[in-house]
């Protein structure tokens, strides 16, 4: 594995994406940085945060690199949400796929995402809600710091898994 390349706007993913370059030792980028510092095809772990059940930056990454995992972090618990992601990015049943609950964060929270974020609340707050819109509601207006080393155990297992197949 070449590098972990994220896409991070409040904080949460870079979060992780150390988190996960620490345990792993495998070298971190920001997106941006790896441009200018990773050769096109690079084998990498792209991360990324949630977005209307998206992943930010996980098309551009995907052109770019030979992407080998995907992980999306999120304001969702740990684990969850994984069929609607990997369809909403059209991500291949092959590719393995996390999602890592990170948080929600209003003061670094900033143009169109705060606006949209908004938005999402006013509509939730109307509406009859599932009792998952409803926990995502009272997430999203509370907002709150959820990283945590334990969120990434499914992924170091499965990086584990890999890597000693290989030896
Ligand atoms: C406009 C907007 C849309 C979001 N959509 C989702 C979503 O569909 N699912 C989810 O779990 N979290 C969603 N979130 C929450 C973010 O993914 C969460 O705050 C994440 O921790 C942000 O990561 P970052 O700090 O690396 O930017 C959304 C946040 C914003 C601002």
């Amino acid at each position: 594995m070449d590098a972990i390349v994220y896409t991070s706007e409040t904080g949460h993913t870079k979060a992780y994406a150390e988190i996960l370059g620490n345990k792993t030792s495998i070298p971190v980028f920001e997106i941006k940085e790896a441009k200018r510092k990773l050769p096109k095809d690079a084998k990498i772990i792209y991360m990324g945060w949630l977005f209307a059940s998206s992943i930010k930056g996980y098309k551009k990454a995907a052109k770019r690199y030979a992407v080998s995992a995907v992980v999306g972090v999120g304001l969702c618990p740990t684990g969850e949400m994984m069929r609607e992601v990997r369809q909403a990015i059209s991500l291949p049943e092959s590719t393995p796929l996390f999602t890592m609950q990170g948080g929600m964060d209003h003061a670094k929270l900033r143009g169109i995402n705060r606006f949209m974020i908004n938005m999402l609340v006013k509509m939730l707050s109307k509406k009859e809600r599932t009792p998952e819109e409803d926990a995502m509601l009272s997430l999203i207006k509370r907002g709150g710091y959820f990283v945590d080393e334990k969120n990434t155990e499914a992924f170091i297992k499965w990086y584990e898994d890999t890597t000693s197949d290989k030896m």
